[in-house]
């Protein structure tokens, strides 16, 4: 630990890159996380692409609306207070959050980059540019696009969809140009989010790892902690 914080007292432009393990000790179940995990118990071909929700949009909406009152009844954890209270003293800090819960904002960071959209708002499957965050919300189905009446469904990103332009681009710039990755709870298995600590140590960044199993980062790690990142943040994070 001693080693990390040194890293973290180092260090002046920040990027902390996080997966849905930061969430985990929240109450939000991560992907793959064995037994636990949302694609060991659903189908992602059925839930997370659009062909899923064109096919049956009441399920996938229901799905959706499941998983956004979970979020809702959640909490941040020691670990996003940990990340947002770091904030005044690294000025410059950027989260990029492969999570869609909005939980860093929650716990109040104020730079936050969502690499797959947000739960909390809903945009119109036919493009016709809508995107609301409050809407009349039926858990059963999808509600109409108050402009040209396709069905509104959720805001993030599915399986086989690009990430949001300017938010990937965003992401990318700032890894190239940080001097420390935190990289907290993601099995960096999907792309091109699980590009940015390869594209941060190729721009000769330090790059942190903290997850309770190892994954491919910790290759190019300075240092990997393994373990909660509700335990262990506070500990790295704190004064
Ligand atoms: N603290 C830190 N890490 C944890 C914790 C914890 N308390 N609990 C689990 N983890 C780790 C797991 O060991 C695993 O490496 O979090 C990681 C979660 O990995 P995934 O479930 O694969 O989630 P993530 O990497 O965010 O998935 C990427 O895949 O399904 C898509 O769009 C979805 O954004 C998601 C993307």
């Amino acid at each position: 630990m001693g080693r990390a914080r040194g890293l973290v007292a180092r260090a002046q432009r920040i990027v902390v890159f996080t997966g849905a393990g930061m969430s985990a000790e929240s109450g939000i179940p991560t992907f793959r996380d064995a037994l636990t995990g949302l694609w060991e118990r659903y189908d992602p071909e059925q839930l997370a692409t659009e062909a899923g929700f064109r096919s049956d949009p009441p399920l996938v909406w229901s799905w959706y609306a499941s998983r956004r009152q979970a979020i809702a009844g959640a909490a941040p954890n020691a670990g996003h207070r940990a990340i947002a209270a770091l904030e005044p003293r690294k000025p410059g800090l950027l989260v990029v959050t492969q999570n869609v819960d909005g939980l860093h904002q929650r716990a109040g960071s104020g730079d936050v980059v969502e690499l797959h959209g947000s739960i909390l708002r809903v945009r119109c499957l036919a493009g016709c540019g809508v995107v609301e965050r409050g809407w009349q919300d039926d858990p059963r189905s999808p509600p109409p696009c108050p402009s040209c009446g396709a069905p509104l469904r959720p805001d993030v990103v599915w399986f086989g969809e690009l990430l949001p332009e300017e938010a990937l681009r965003r992401a990318q710039r700032a890894a190239m140009r940080c001097d420390l990755m935190l990289v907290v709870g993601t099995s960096a298995l999907v792309y091109p989010a699980a590009e940015l600590p390869f594209l941060a140590a190729r721009g000769g960044a330090q790059v942190l790892v903290v997850n309770p199993e190892p994954t491919e980062v910790d290759g190019i790690a300075s240092a990997s902690l393994h373990g909660p990142a509700g335990r262990l943040l506070p500990e790295l994070l704190g004064g």
